[in-house]
C-alpha cells in the first residue's frame, strides 16, 4: 500500500498537466487527486483522508470498496466483463426480476447510464402513444411530453429536451419538440396544460440536482389520475433519489399508486454503469426486437454487481439504516439551523438532503473540504448531501461537527467581509 501511495504521488502532478491539456473542459474541477477510498471515506493523492457526503454524487451507496462487491467484481471479471445482448446471460433474467419485485413493475431494459435509461423511457412514451393497430407514421399528433420546471434528466439531447435549467438546454436548441414545463407541484398549471395530445409526465420523485425538492402526494395523485384518464404515461426518474436513498427501495413508494415506468442508474451497479427502465405489461406488450438497443448494458460482471448491491440491502438492513441516519442527521440540521439564521430551510428524505441558504453555497464547500468534508452545492444556494447507506451513528456526529465549524468559519468570513466592505463604503464618503 505505501508502494503504491508513493507511485500515485509522483504521478498526481502529470496527471493533472495531462487532464488540463488533453480533456474537454466540460467540468470545473479541484485541483485534487482522489486515489482510493474506503467505507464512507475517501483519500487523496496526499494522503488526506475526507468524510464522504457526495458518494460520487449519489452513486456509492455501499460506501468504497464494500467487501462484498470486490469479491463480486474479482470472481466475475475472471470469467466474463461483456458477451452481448445477442445471447442470454447469467445474471441479466434473475437482476430483472429481482428489480421488478421490489418497485412492482413489470419488465426491464438494462443501460448504460441514467440518461440513457431516461431516452429509452422517451422512446417508449412514444411509441405507447400511437394507435396499436394502425400502421406507424412519422406524423404523431400525440407526442406532447410534459416536464417539471427545475427538472434534471441528463445530458444526452432527448433528456436535455425535458431538463428545465436553461444553461443545459439553450446551447443545444433547437430540442426535441412537443415539450413543455409544469410549474413544480402546482396542480392548476399541470391541468392547464394536460390535453389529450399528451403522452407523458415526467417527473423526478424527488428533484436533485433543482435543489432536493420532493414531488407532493397531491400533484402525484392528479399526475396519476391525468394520465390514466388520457392513456398516457407517468415516469418516475429515479435515477438519484431511487434504490435505498430515501430508506425505501424507492421514492414513490409512499404514494398509493405506482408509475408507468421509472428509470434509475446510479447506485444500481455500487459505482459500475448501469441503469434501467422498468416498465408496465402494458407498455412491454408493445415493445418488438430491433425497436430499442444496446451494446454494454446489462453485461454479465455489472449485472452480477448489481444483484450483489441488492442482496446486501436486502440482507444488511441497509434500508432501516439509510432512514435511521437521515433522522439523525436532519435533526441535527434543524439544530444547526436555530444558530445559523442564514440557513432557510432543510429538505429531503432519507440521505437525500438539501440545505437551502441565504447566501451562495461555494464558500461552504470549500471550507467543508479544508476541513476533510466532501459536499457539493446545487442550484447555487442548496448545500447537498447525499453519504453512503451503510453511513454509522458515529459519522453522522462527525459530520455534524464538521458541519457547525464550516458554518461557523464561513459566517464569521462573510460578516467579518461585510464590516469591511461598510468601512470602505464610510469611509469613502
Ligand atoms: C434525476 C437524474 N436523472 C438523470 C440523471 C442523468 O444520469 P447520468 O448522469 O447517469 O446520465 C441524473 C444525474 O445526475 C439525475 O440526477
Amino acid at each position: 500500500m505505501k508502494h503504491a501511495a508513493k507511485i500515485r504521488k509522483k504521478v498526481t502532478p502529470a496527471a493533472l498537466a495531462d487532464a488540463e491539456k488533453f480533456l474537454l473542459p466540460t467540468y470545473k474541477r479541484q485541483p485534487l487527486v482522489f486515489t482510493r477510498g474506503r467505507g464512507t471515506y475517501v483519500f487523496d493523492s496526499n494522503g488526506k483522508r475526507y468524510l464522504d457526503f457526495l458518494g460520487g454524487i449519489a452513486v456509492n451507496g455501499l460506501g468504497h470498496a464494500h467487501p462484498n462487491i470486490v469479491k463480486v467484481i474479482r470472481r466475475e471479471s475472471a470469467r466474463a466483463i461483456h458477451l452481448s445482448n445477442l445471447f442470454h446471460n447469467e445474471f441479466q433474467g434473475p437482476l430483472a426480476k429481482k428489480l421488478a419485485e421490489i418497485s412492482g413493475m413489470d419488465r426491464v431494459f438494462f443501460s448504460n447510464s441514467g440518461a440513457e435509461a431516461i431516452e429509452g423511457c422517451l422512446k417508449l412514451a412514444r411509441l405507447y402513444s400511437r394507435p396499436a393497430d394502425a400502421p406507424i407514421t412519422f406524423a404523431n399528433p400525440r407526442h406532447r411530453i410534459l416536464a417539471l420546471e427545475h427538472s434534471f434528466h441528463g445530458r444526452t439531447f432527448g433528456a436535455v429536451s425535458i431538463t428545465a435549467t436553461e444553461k443545459y438546454r439553450l446551447p443545444f436548441a433547437p430540442l426535441v419538440p412537443g415539450v413543455e414545463f409544469v410549474k413544480f407541484n402546482n396542480i392548476a398549471d399541470l391541468e392547464s396544460k394536460f390535453d389529450k395530445n399528451v403522452c407523458a409526465v415526467i417527473l423526478e420523485t424527488i428533484q436533485g440536482e433543482g435543489g432536493i425538492h420532493p414531488v407532493s402526494e397531491a400533484f402525484w395523485n392528479r399526475a396519476r389520475a391525468l394520465t390514466r384518464q388520457h392513456d398516457a404515461l407517468l415516469i418516475a426518474d429515479e435515477i438519484q433519489c431511487g434504490l435505498g436513498r430515501t430508506g425505501r427501495y424507492f421514492a414513490y413508494q409512499k404514494f398509493s399508486s405506482k408509475p408507468d415506468l421509472v428509470a434509475v442508474a446510479k447506485p444500481l451497479a455500487a459505482g459500475l454503469p448501469l441503469g434501467a427502465i422498468l416498465a408496465s405489461e402494458a407498455i412491454a406488450a408493445r415493445v418488438s426486437p430491433g425497436v430499442h438497443g444496446t451494446t454494454f448494458g446489462g453485461g454479465p460482471m455489472i449485472c452480477a454487481v448489481a444483484l450483489e448491491f441488492l442482496k446486501v440491502l436486502d440482507k444488511t438492513k441497509v434500508l432501516a439504516n439509510a432512514a435511521a441516519r437521515g433522522t439523525e442527521l436532519r435533526a441535527g440540521i434543524e439544530k444547526l439551523a436555530a444558530k445559523f439564521p442564514f440557513i432557510k430551510e432543510v429538505r429531503g428524505e432519507g440521505l437525500m438532503i438539501g440545505v437551502e441558504l441565504a447566501v451562495d453555497g461555494s464558500p461552504f464547500v470549500a471550507e467543508a473540504m479544508n476541513r476533510g468534508l466532501l459536499i457539493n452545492c446545487t442550484h447555487e444556494f442548496t448545500l447537498r448531501l447525499l453519504p453512503a447507506f451503510i453511513i454509522t451513528a458515529k459519522q453522522v456526529k462527525e459530520f455534524l461537527q464538521i458541519f457547525e465549524e464550516v458554518l461557523g468559519h464561513v459566517s464569521k468570513s462573510m460578516a467579518a467581509t461585510e464590516t469591511a466592505r461598510l468601512a470602505a463604503h464610510t469611509a469613502a464618503r
